[in-house]
C-alpha cells in the first residue's frame, strides 16, 4: 500500500538521467504496493546567481501521474523534452524523491498523487505511505493560517504543516534546521506513517521518519573509492568525502540491486542525510529536542535474482514454481536430529504449553494459513486453538486473556489490522508470536517472539509461497509445541520425515501445469466457481476460492463441505464449476459421499484426489480429476493449494487480467 523512495548521491557525480532511471527504477521495484498513481521530484538546474532562487537550492521538478509507473516514465520524458531540461545536466550532490500509490484518500489523479506539496515554489515536498487519522483538523487550522489545498488527501497536510513551522520559525528567532522542521511536524501528526521530505531550502539534504509503516535507509559507498569495508554502525557513515549513494525505501527489494547495507528504521526515528553523513534522531513527543541514536546497519541476506522474474511472464508464476526452493529454506537447519529446532521460540516454549489457548490471528491468505494449521497445532499440542480475523477481532474487542499465546501471521508483517490486534493483545498481557516473511518489520519487532518463514520476497500480489512456507512454519511450530509429549512420538515423527519431503512432491505437483491451464480453459467463461474442502482441506477450499477471485476476477468461494447440505446445495446445477478436495486422510469418506450427492445433482465437478484414487469417482469418467502426490494428512493443504494457484494463474492470463497487479489490491494493506 504505496510505496516510497528516495535517492541521494554524495560527491558522486551524477547526471540527471541516471538520477532518473534510479528514482524510476526504484518506483518499478515497489509497485506491487500501489499502482494507481505515481510521482517523483528531482532538482532544477540551479538559477544564475543573477537571479537568486527564493531559496538556498534549485527549483524542484516534480512529476505526477496517474497509473502505472510506465505512465509516469512516458510523462516525465516528455515534460523533459517539452521544457528543454537537460538530462545531461550533472550533480555533485542530488536527492530525489518518489511514491507509488495505492489510493487511500481521493480518487487516482495526478493532483492526489504524491509528492504532495506546501504549495506554490514546493518548497516542501513529502512521499507518503500510511494513514494520517487527524489530518482533518490539522487541513482546518491549516486553512486558518490561509493556506489553500488542492488535493483530497490526508498527505497535503504534511508539506503544509513543514512549511507552516518553518515560515513561524523564520519569523521568530531565525535559523531552523531540516530536522527540527521535522521533529515538529512529527508532533503534530497521528496515524501512521512513513515519510521522506526534500525541501529547496535544505538542497542536498533528505529527511525520513516513521511512525508504523515500514521503512529501510540503503547505504552504498562506492567502491572505486574504498576497499569495500562492511559498515558496523552509523558513526562509520559520518566518515565524509567518499562517495555514497544513499536510499530510503518502503521495502528491501527496491534496494537490493546498489547495496546490501541497510538499516530498518524504527518507529520515532528520524533520519536525517546531509553532507553525506547520516544522523539518527528519536522523536520524543514529551521533549523538546529529539536525542541523537546510534544504530547498526545490517547486511541484506537477498540476491538481486529475487527481485527479477527470470525466464517468466510474471512474477505470481515464477513464486508458484519457486516452491520447491522456498520450502527448503523455509526448513533449512530447522529440522536437526528427528526433531525441530526454531531458535525464536526456544526460550517461550515453557510459557506457551502452559497457555490457557493459542489464538490465531491474520488477515486473508495468511488467516488461511493458520487455519490449515489449526488442527495439527491442537492435535500435537493438546493446546485449544481459536482462529480470529485480526480486523473481527478489534471490531469485537474479543476477548484475550494474560495466560493465551497470540499467534499473528503475515506475510510482509505490516497490515494495518493485523498490527492494530498485535497492540490489542499486548494491552491484554498476552505472549505474542510473530511469524513473517520480513525481516525488519513492524511485526517482527514488536512481537516477544517469532519465526521468520524465509520464503525469499514475494512480489506478485497474490500471496502464494508465503502461504505454503506459513503452514510449514507452523507445522514445525506445532512439533516443538508438542515434543515434550511421548505418547505423539510416533506421530511427530511421520510429520517430520513427511516435512522433508515436501519440495520433492511440490515439484511433482507442478507438473500439473499444463493440465491447469486447460482446466482453466475450460472455465474461462464461467461466472463463479465453488470450492468444498473439509478438515485440513478446509483452509485450502478458502484459499484457493481466494486466489481465483482476486487475480482471476472470478466470483468463488471456499466452502466447508459439511455445510454443503445447509444451503449451498440450491446452487448445484450442470453449469456450476465445483472444486472437491478429497485427497486421503480422516474425511475421505465423508467426502465421497459429498461428491455422490453432487454428482446426482448433475454438478459439473473437478474433484482433487490422491494418485491414484481416481475410483473415488463413479461413474469413472463423470467428472474432471486432479491427482496430487500423497503427503503426510496434516501437510496435505502444502500440495494441494499448488494445483489451484496453477489455476488461478492460468485463469488470469486467459481472461486478460494482470496477474501480479489486479485490480484495486495492494501487497501489503498498511491502512485498516
Ligand atoms: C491474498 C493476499 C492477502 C494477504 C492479506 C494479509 O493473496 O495476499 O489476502 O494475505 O492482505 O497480508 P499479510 O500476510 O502481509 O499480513
Amino acid at each position: 500500500m504505496c510505496g516510497i523512495f528516495a535517492y541521494l548521491n554524495y560527491n558522486a557525480p551524477r547526471e540527471r538521467r541516471y538520477i532518473l532511471g534510479v528514482l524510476l527504477n526504484g518506483l518499478r521495484r515497489l509497485e506491487y504496493r500501489g499502482y494507481d498513481s505515481s510521482g517523483i521530484a528531482v532538482d532544477g538546474d540551479l538559477p544564475a546567481a543573477s537571479a537568486p532562487a527564493p531559496y538556498a537550492g534549485a527549483a524542484p521538478l516534480v512529476y505526477r501521474q496517474e497509473g502505472k509507473i510506465e505512465n509516469l516514465v512516458r510523462s516525465v520524458y516528455s515534460e523533459i523534452d517539452e521544457k528543454d531540461v537537460s538530462l545531461d545536466s550533472a550533480f555533485n550532490v542530488h536527492a530525489g524523491i518518489a511514491h507509488t500509490r495505492w489510493a487511500t484518500h481521493g480518487v487516482p489523479h495526478p493532483r492526489n498523487s504524491h509528492p504532495q506539496s506546501s504549495g506554490p515554489g514546493d518548497e516542501f515536498l513529502v512521499v507518503h505511505n500510511g494513514i494520517i487519522t487527524n489530518y482533518e483538523v490539522l487541513k482546518e487550522t491549516l486553512i486558518r493560517h490561509g493556506f489553500t489545498f488542492e488535493s483530497d488527501t490526508d498527505t497535503e497536510v504534511i508539506p503544509k504543516l513543514a512549511k507552516f513551522v518553518f515560515d513561524q520559525a523564520h519569523d521568530g528567532e531565525g535559523d531552523v534546521t531540516f530536522s527540527q522542521v521535522v521533529n515538529e511536524v512529527m508532533r503534530q501528526l497521528e496515524g501512521a506513517y512513513a515519510l521522506i521530505f526534500k525541501s529547496p531550502h535544505y538542497p542536498n539534504e533528505l529527511i525520513a521518519c516513521k511512525r508504523g509503516s515500514t521503512l529501510i535507509l540503503g547505504v552504498n559507498e562506492l567502491s572505486d573509492q574504498n576497499s569495500g569495508k562492511s559498515f558496523h554502525d552509523v558513526k562509520a557513515l559520518t566518515t565524509n568525502g567518499k562517495p555514497k549513494e544513499l536510499f530510503f525505501s518502503s521495502d528491501l527489494c527496491a534496494i537490493v540491486e546498489h547495496t546490501k547495507n541497510y538499516l530498518a528504521i524504527e518507529d520515532n526515528e528520524i533520519v536525517h542525510i546531509k553532507d553525506g553523513s547520516v544522523s539518527i534522531l528519536k522523536f520524543d513527543q514529551d521533549k523538546e529536542k529529539p536525542a541523537s541514536v546510534q544504530r547498526a546497519l545490517s547486511v541484506l541476506e537477498m540476491e538481486v535474482e529475487q527481485i527479477k522474474k527470470g525466464s517468466y511472464d510474471h512474477f505470481m508464476q515464477k513464486e508458484i514454481h519457486e516452491q520447491p526452493h522456498s520450502l527448503t529454506t523455509t526448513m533449512r537447519g530447522r529440522l536437526k536430529d528427528g526433531g525441530v529446532l526454531l531458535g525464536g521460540l526456544k526460550e517461550h516454549l515453557k510459557t506457551i504449553r502452559r497457555s490457557r489457548r493459542v489464538v490465531f490471528i491474520g488477515c486473508g491468505t495468511s488467516y488461511n494459513a493458520a487455519l490449515a494449521a489449526r488442527t495439527f497445532l491442537e492435535e500435537l499440542s493438546g493446546i485449544p486453538v481459536t482462529m480470529e480475523v485480526a480486523s473481527d477481532l478489534l471490531d469485537r474487542q474479543g476477548p484475550i486473556y494474560r495466560d493465551d499465546t497470540a499467534v499473528f501471521v503475515s506475510q510482509s508483517g505490516e497490515t494495518a489490522d493485523t498490527l492494530l490486534a498485535l497492540d490489542y493483545a499486548l494491552e491484554n498481557g498476552a505472549l505474542c508470536v510473530g511469524i513473517t516473511n520480513t525481516v525488519g518489520s513492524s511485526l517482527s519487532r514488536k512481537t516477544h517472539c517469532g519465526i521468520h518463514i524465509n520464503a525469499g520476497c514475494e512480489i506478485g500480489v497474490a500471496s502464494t509461497k508465503a502461504y505454503t512456507s506459513q503452514i510449514v512454519v507452523m507445522a514445525m511450530m506445532a512439533l516443538a509445541i508438542g515434543s515434550d509429549q511421548i505418547s505423539s512420538q510416533a506421530r511427530r515423527e511421520a510429520i517430520i520425515s513427511g516435512l522433508s519431503s515436501l519440495p520433492r512432491y511440490a515439484s511433482e505437483v507442478l507438473k500439473l501445469d499444463s493440465e491447469m491451464k486447460e482446466l482453466a480453459s475450460s472455465l474461462i467463461d464461467s461466472e463463479s466457481l465453488l470450492v468444498f474442502g473439509r478438515g485440513y482441506n478446509y483452509a485450502t477450499a478458502l484459499e484457493g476460492a481466494l486466489k481465483v477471485k482476486e487475480v482471476a476476477l472470478m466470483h468463488s468461494e471456499g466452502m466447508l463441505a459439511g455445510e454443503m447440505k445447509h444451503g449451498p446445495l440450491a446452487l448445484v446445477d450442470e453449469n456450476l464449476p465445483i472444486i472437491v478436495i478429497a485427497t486421503r486422510d480422516a474425511c475421505f469418506s465423508k467426502q465421497k459421499s459429498v461428491i455422490q450427492q453432487l454428482l446426482s445433482r448433475k454438478g459439473r465437478l473437478i474433484v482433487m484426489c490422491s494418485k491414484g484414487d481416481a475410483s473415488v469417482v463413479s461413474p469413472s469418467g463423470s467428472c474432471r480429476l486432479i491427482e496430487v502426490p500423497e503427503v503426510a494428512d496434516c501437510l496435505q493443504p502444502v500440495i494441494n493449494i499448488i494445483p489451484l494457484q496453477l489455476l488461478a494463474y492460468h485463469l488470469t492470463v486467459l481472461r486478460g487480467f494482470n496477474v501480479d497487479q489486479p485490480r484495486n489490491l495492494a501487497k501489503s494493506v498498511t491502512t485498516q
